[in-house]
């Protein structure tokens, strides 16, 4: 099966109904997006689908055939899209590892809003769970991403 995934086209041996999330950690090599409940509840496994954020661990790898995926390694090579610089500002991650998927679900909102409200910011991420607790400053991050990408449009 042929899927493009961060710009490249990748051929795997999957069945098609694998899931998406398998098919990038296994057979891609790209292990920056993260297995957590597997059930589409966590938001860890996030990644985008022509731009919108899916879970990929409730995603057959057949849906994505013909689609644009991008992981989190393919947000930015060299990790200087706003919403990562945010991250890194404000010291986002604990433990880190519900933060690839908490990133593509921001960047995915403000691709499609670049001024969200606390009640967009709040509509977008419920999704994604940081056992870690890091919801204020994921918060935060949004919003210092959301300010420059505004800046950058003025
Ligand atoms: S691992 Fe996919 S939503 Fe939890
Ligand atoms: S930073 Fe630990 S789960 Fe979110």
């Amino acid at each position: 099966m042929q899927l493009n995934i961060n710009g490249q086209l990748h051929t795997l041996d999957v069945s098609p109904d694998m899931p998406l999330l398998w098919a990038l950690r296994d057979h891609a090599g790209l292990t920056g997006t993260k297995f957590g409940c597997g059930k589409g509840l966590c938001g860890a496994c996030t990644v985008h689908l022509d731009g919108n954020p899916i879970r990929s661990c409730s995603t057959p790898v057949s849906a994505a055939q013909g689609k644009r995926v991008v992981t989190i390694e393919g947000l930015a090579v060299d990790a200087s899209h706003p919403v990562q610089r945010a991250w890194k500002d404000n010291n986002v991650p604990q433990c880190g590892y519900c933060q690839s998927g908490q990133i593509m679900s921001a960047a995915a909102l403000l691709a499609s809003n670049a001024a969200p409200s606390d009640g967009d910011i709040d509509a977008a991420m419920s999704g994604n769970i940081c056992r870690c607790g890091t919801y204020p400053r994921i918060r935060a991050a949004i919003k210092q991403a959301a300010g420059e990408l505004k800046g950058d449009k003025s």
